[in-house]
């Protein structure tokens, strides 16, 4: 059988991730993070200090290796063999992540890990420019939206912690959103032949039944 290649993506905060692993469980396939990747590579980066201003060689970029594993609802990730599935989406990691995803230089270091990935097994990628830059050739993409209060007040209810306002989530999510969707390089665009589902009202079994549905009808 030919590899087939899913592509979920959409705003920040929508689920994407959650939607794909459901998928590739239900569907048997391998599942991609793409933005982990960014994120080790960051982790990286940022303990080896080389800075985001600058260009980053070729020979930093051989001494990275990530490996991405994903079994039953469990995501690993391992950058040199070290397990850092966890250090990824730490503080720090998080506030320069957006910086280096940026870099011509570090976005083709991921898109080849994840053509790579694609040569031997059928995948569910999830991201920002799945369907429009890496895999334009899909067999099925996805673009998932929400209103930036509802995905606030999930956001919120993760965090877990009353100090921080839903107000002042809900403003920085309007802010990503715009710099994600009008940033140079790889902007957070729908596919033209992608499915549009607005998560908004809708549980995480309903998007998935949706997804589902839109697969065995095409
Ligand atoms: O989805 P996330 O928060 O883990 O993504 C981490 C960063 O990588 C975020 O700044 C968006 C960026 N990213 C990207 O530019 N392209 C992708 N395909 C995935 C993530």
């Amino acid at each position: 059988m030919d590899k087939l290649i899913i592509a979920i993506d959409g705003q920040a905060s929508t689920g994407k991730s959650t939607q794909a692993k459901k998928i590739a469980d239900y569907l048997g396939f391998n599942y991609r993070d793409s933005g982990a990747y960014y994120r080790a590579i960051t982790l990286y980066l940022l303990n080896s200090n080389v800075k985001h201003n600058l260009k980053i060689s070729q020979e930093i970029l051989n001494q990275i290796s990530i490996k991405q594993d994903y079994n039953e609802g469990h995501f690993r990730i391992f950058l040199n063999d070290n397990d850092v599935t966890n250090k990824i989406r730490g503080h720090k990691v998080s506030l320069s992540v957006s910086n280096y995803a940026k870099k011509p230089e570090i976005r083709k270091f991921v898109f080849d890990q994840l053509r790579n990935s694609a040569e031997s097994n059928s995948l569910v990628v999830d991201g920002r420019d799945i369907g429009t830059v890496v895999f334009p050739d899909a067999d099925y993409k996805f673009f998932l939206i929400a209103e930036p209060r509802i995905r606030a007040e999930r956001r919120h209810k993760q965090i877990d912690d009353d100090s921080v306002k839903v107000d002042i989530i809900e403003e920085e999510i309007k802010i990503r959103d715009k710099t994600d969707s009008t940033r140079e390089i790889a902007p957070l665009r729908k596919a033209d032949d992608a499915f549009k589902i607005d998560v908004s009202d809708l549980t995480i079994n309903e998007v998935f039944n949706k997804i589902l549905q839109k697969i065995k009808s095409d």
